[in-house]
């Protein structure tokens, strides 16, 4: 009966005592961490118990707000402002920082001016640099080893360097990183990627702070040049080179025949023309010889027979008359080469003819 009576007159107690002392109040839950970029907001939740009298809000040890139950939130910066929420658990105040700036990083406390501890968290304000590769687009040979440069500039803090290829991570034993400080407590970051292409890749370098939703990054196309390729490509080049040689030196060789051939059937219509020509000529001749006996009877016949008795007549009239046989052989002389058409010239040759026409005249007479 005396325990029962204890366990129930604690509680009874405890109620009785809390109203009685009014200040003992206490926080029931303190800020937490926060990462922002700087320039957004920053919010930080305290709530405290129900019966709490005042709140302030430190920033790095400087109060920056200050919530009063009676009166409300006293705003003495535009940066600074609060929201308030109340609910069963108690009373929750809510600090929001505007326009962060990266001097804003630090402690964040929760004070309720009592005798127990400050709840705190921190804030990091982090800044977005700028993040690119040095080299545009690459081409590289066969078994070339080339340095690719990565360069993180303005950033805070100094930004987490990775590299992939394609859509896999590379290696970390594969790029240096190195890291420096730079103005206004800003960092920049300088990465080295070691790289011997095996094969066309769109190297990607990112940059990572956790107030980032999504790394930045920056890429490169890797073009790889594969000389067995070119090597192949060239004697592709010389191989159809081959054939275009071949092709012009067989066009060049049928252009030939066709102007051989061309050239071979002028010919022969020439020699056709011409060995009809000649031909006549021959048949003439050989007609002449064929049937020379006809011919030559008629005309040699002829002149032989109006000739030589002229040349008798000359030679027997010769002693008698002097002036008249050079006249009268001039006269028929002509007259019997008329026929034949001959030229003058024959005239002279007469006298040489003499000798063969005998022969002529032998026919003549056996005939
Ligand atoms: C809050 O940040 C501080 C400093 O960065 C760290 O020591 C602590 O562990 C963090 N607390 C939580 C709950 O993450
Ligand atoms: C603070 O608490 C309120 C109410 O529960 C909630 O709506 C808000 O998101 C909280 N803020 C933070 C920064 O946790
Ligand atoms: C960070 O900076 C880059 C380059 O200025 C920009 O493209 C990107 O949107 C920024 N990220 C955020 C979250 O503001
Ligand atoms: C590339 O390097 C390998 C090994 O070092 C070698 O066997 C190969 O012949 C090289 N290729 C060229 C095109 O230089
Ligand atoms: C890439 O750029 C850096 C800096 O401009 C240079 O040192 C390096 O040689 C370049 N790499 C190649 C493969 O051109
Ligand atoms: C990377 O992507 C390029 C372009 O999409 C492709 O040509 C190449 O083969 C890829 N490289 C690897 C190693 O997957
Ligand atoms: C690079 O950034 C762009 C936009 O900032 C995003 O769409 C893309 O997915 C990113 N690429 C990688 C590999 O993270
Ligand atoms: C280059 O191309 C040849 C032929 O396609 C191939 O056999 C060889 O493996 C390639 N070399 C590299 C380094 O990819």
């Amino acid at each position: 009966m005396e325990r029962f009576q204890k366990l129930i007159l604690i509680p009874l107690i405890l109620t009785a005592l809390l109203p009685g002392l009014g200040f003992c109040y206490f926080i029931i839950n303190g800020p937490t961490n926060a990462t922002v970029l700087a320039g957004s907001e920053a919010r930080f939740n305290c709530t405290v118990s129900a019966g709490w009298v005042i709140l302030i809000w430190l920033s790095n040890g400087n109060p920056v707000l200050t919530v009063i139950n009676s009166q409300g939130a006293v705003e003495t910066s535009d940066r600074f402002t609060s929201q308030n929420y109340t609910s069963s658990n108690g009373f929750t105040s809510e600090l929001i920082i505007h326009n962060t700036k990266l001097s804003d990083s630090g402690k964040i406390e929760c004070s309720i001016q009592q005798a127990s501890e400050n709840s705190f968290a921190f804030l990091s304000v982090q800044v977005n640099g700028s993040l690119c590769i040095k080299n545009s687009t690459l081409t590289v040979n066969d078994n070339k080893t080339v340095e690719i440069v990565c360069e993180a500039l303005g950033w805070a803090p100094a930004p987490d360097i990775t590299w992939m290829t394609n859509d896999s991570f590379i290696d970390k034993s594969r790029y240096v990183t190195q890291q420096s400080q730079g103005s206004n407590d800003l960092h920049n970051a300088l990465s080295i990627l070691t790289l011997t292409p095996v094969d066309t890749e769109i190297l990607t370098c990112l940059a990572d702070i956790e107030a980032l939703p999504s790394p930045q990054n920056a890429t490169v196309t890797v073009i790889f040049v594969n000389s067995t390729i070119e090597n192949d490509y060239s004697e592709d080049t010389r191989s159809t080179w081959v054939i275009v040689l071949a092709v012009v030196l067989s066009f060049v060789g049928i252009i030939l025949l066709i102007i051989i051939i061309v050239v071979v059937v002028r010919c022969c219509c020439l020699k056709k023309r011409g060995s009809t020509y000649q031909n006549e000529i021959r048949k003439v001749s050989t007609e002449k010889k064929k049937d020379g006996n006809l011919e030559n009877r008629q005309r040699h016949g002829s002149e032989n027979q109006g000739y030589i008795p002229e040349e008798l007549w000359n030679r027997e009239q010769l002693p008698g008359i002097a002036p008249l046989p050079p006249v009268s052989s001039k006269f028929t002389v002509p007259a019997a080469d008329l026929p034949t058409s001959s030229v003058p010239k024959v005239q002279p040759q007469r006298p040489t003819d003499y000798p063969t026409n005998p022969k002529k005249i032998r026919n003549l007479t056996i005939v």
